[in-house]
């Protein structure tokens, strides 16, 4: 979850590695760091915190080294104070590192004995130690760093340096991404490409095993063995555009504002519009032939498992045994034996996703993976990826890779419905143009900020949401909850409507906002009954429905956000966008850290 750069290059570096840990940051915010060598020497500067504090620090106490490595933390080992910030040292080594070794405990008593003094709680030292007494041993740099890493258990990418080297960072791979990034007479290493976008669109990327040794005219690769390997070099297309913010304040706002356009890339991946049909998708398995399909995920893509479920149970016949993954990951289930798994991760790295993931392969399931961001762990060790592209999402809170997991997912459940002979070919035409919509009606709802702004100033003023629907719009209404609770802080709540009556109706009164998402649906009619309940004891609702709903209602709102009509099957897509947009306005008006709200992180590869 950490970020890590390297740059080899013929200016003072550490300012161009900050301008790069920034892109990375949304991997994580809790301390950062950066080492350079200067006059044969290591140094290094590190803060808590921000990288905007690593930013003070070097400006008050420049490097000036024209090689260097850097990091941004998000804490695992030890809490996220300076000491535990990387770069660590050790003698004439510095590291940085993105993942966990596993087998610290064991390297670090064994380091310990030989005399070797730890500075940090992290498990990242042992490998600067290891490095260190392979040094001491009389290994050159290049053989020492090698020795380390077969040592090593456990997921990293690293980046190495060392002193009295000013042409020498060694990166290496074992699960979390690592690029190289190759520049005129400078070389780079960065997590992914989108760190290195202003420096070099030129990108290789480590292999898992691999490890590189990078200097300012040259990089070579090798195996773990420490056979040359060749990997392709490819041009990263765009990215720095894709991480800009543009003209928004916030990469949330943004990315709220691509889905129009990421929604329509992704449909039309799995959709061929033309012939009405869906397209081959690889998967290993049989729809026709499945009892059960299981789907796990963590939050938000919990969520688009969970409006799937209606989906595919609906449209296929095809029942769905959907689970937070890190409840199912313990949970021992028991599986069909004709059945599937799907697992959902905007990462493709969170620790509780692949457990579940590996549990069901190990019981011979064979798996689908839906993810974003490509090469990752979860990607690998699936069956087939069923990539979603909505391009890097920055923002902590997820808003385009939940559309666009809606979008695969509603796409596979066509393509479920149409193996299993539950729609007749008619019916696959009708939804997959319904599908091809949704992009156009995505456009037309970011349109109504303006009112959803408005609305937003008043629930700044709240503690506490409560937010309802039926339906897809009760995983819909869980949605609304957690980003709102994630980016303003506020409390909310998602139910399903006809649940209210079971107990939250009790903090119904004149201070609680509820916010009902009722599209005009087949039980729109039971969805107003409950606005009903709650309108009595003076509850204060939002209404987000269509314009039909809107008439039908008949119920005073304290306000209502109309969209266009559209056709049941694709309302959540398109309503997850008022949602995040009502979330967005709020965190705003709160002035809270809407692209790195507290405690969060991107990706969580810890339990
Ligand atoms: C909420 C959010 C998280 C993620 C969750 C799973 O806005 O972003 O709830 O959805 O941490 O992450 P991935 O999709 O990377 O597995």
């Amino acid at each position: 979850m950490c970020g890590i750069v390297g740059i080899v290059g013929q200016t003072p570096v550490a300012p161009l590695i900050v301008d790069a840990l920034k892109r990375l940051e949304y991997r994580g915010y809790d301390s950062a760091g950066v080492a350079t060598v200067e006059r044969g020497e290591l140094s290094r500067r590190r803060a808590e915190g921000k990288l905007v504090n690593l930013e003070r620090r070097l400006e008050a106490e420049p490097l000036s080294g024209t090689i260097g490595i850097g990091h941004t933390r998000w804490a695992t080992h030890g809490v996220p104070n300076e000491t535990n910030a990387h770069p660590h040292f050790a003698d004439e080594v510095a590291v940085v590192h993105n993942g966990i070794i596993e087998n610290f405990a064991e390297l670090r008593e064994e380091l310990k004995r030989d005399g070797y003094v730890f500075q940090s709680q992290t498990d990242t030292e042992v490998v600067a130690h290891l490095i260190s007494r392979e040094l001491r041993g009389g290994a050159e740099p290049i053989e020492a760093a090698h020795n380390a890493l077969k040592r090593l258990q456990g997921a990293f990418a690293l980046a190495i340096m060392f002193k009295g080297d000013e042409d020498l960072i060694i990166g290496a791979r074992n699960g979390p991404p690592l690029a190289v990034g190759h520049g005129q007479g400078e070389m780079y290493l960065g997590s992914d490409a989108i760190a290195l976008a202003p420096f070099t669109n030129a990108i290789t990327y480590l292999e898992d095993g691999d490890w590189a040794v990078v200097r300012r005219n040259k990089v070579q690769i090798f195996d773990i063995d420490g056979n040359p390997v060749k990997r392709q070099r490819q041009q990263s297309v765009g990215t720095s555009y894709l991480v800009d913010k543009g003209n928004h304040r916030h990469f949330m706002e943004k990315e709220i504002h691509e889905q129009p356009e990421v929604i329509s890339h992704t449909l039309a991946h799995y959709l061929d519009f033309i012939s009405g049909k869906t397209r081959e998708m690889d998967l290993p398995f049989d729809f026709a032939k499945l009892d059960r399909l299981a789907i796990s995920a963590c939050g938000t893509a919990y969520l688009a498992g969970l409006i799937s479920k209606y989906w595919f149970e609906r449209y296929a016949r095809l029942p769905v045994d959907i689970d937070i993954a890190s409840e199912f990951r313990y949970r021992e289930m028991p599986l069909a034996k004709n059945s599937a798994a799907l697992f959902v991760s905007q990462s493709g790295e969170t620790a509780d996703t692949l457990a579940s993931l590996r549990y069901c392969r190990s019981e011979g399931v064979p798996i689908g993976a839906i993810v974003n961001v490509r090469g990752s762990t979860i990607a690998r060790e699936s069956n087939v990826t069923l990539p979603t592209l909505a391009g890097p999402e920055i923002g902590v809170a997820s808003t385009k890779a939940f559309t666009c997991q809606l979008s695969v997912l509603a796409s596979l459940a066509v393509r479920a419905a149409a193996e299993r002979g539950t729609i007749d070919e008619e019916e696959e035409k009708r939804l997959v143009r319904q599908l091809s919509e949704a992009p156009r009606f995505a456009s037309q709802v970011l349109k109504l900020d303006g009112q959803i702004e408005k609305v937003a100033r008043e629930l700044a003023k709240v503690n506490h949401v409560l937010y309802l629907g039926r339906d897809t719009s009760y995983p819909l209404a869980m949605e609304g909850a957690l980003k709102l609770k994630e980016i303003s802080y506020i409390h909310a709540e998602g139910y399903a409507a006809g649940e209210l009556k079971h107990g939250p109706i009790a903090l119904i009164d004149e201070n609680m906002p509820v916010i009902v998402i009722a599209p005009h649906d087949r039980i729109f009619e039971k969805t107003v009954s409950n606005m009903q309940e709650v309108a009595a004891r003076g509850g204060r609702i939002i209404l987000i429905t269509d314009e039909t709903g809107a008439k039908r209602a008949g119920i005073e709102t304290f306000e209502t956000i109309v969209l266009p009509d559209m056709p049941e099957f694709i309302a959540p897509i398109v309503y997850a966008l008022p949602v995040q947009l009502l979330a967005y306005y709020t965190a705003v008006q709160m002035g809270t850290d809407v692209d790195q709200p507290r405690n969060l992180a991107k990706s969580v590869t810890v339990e």
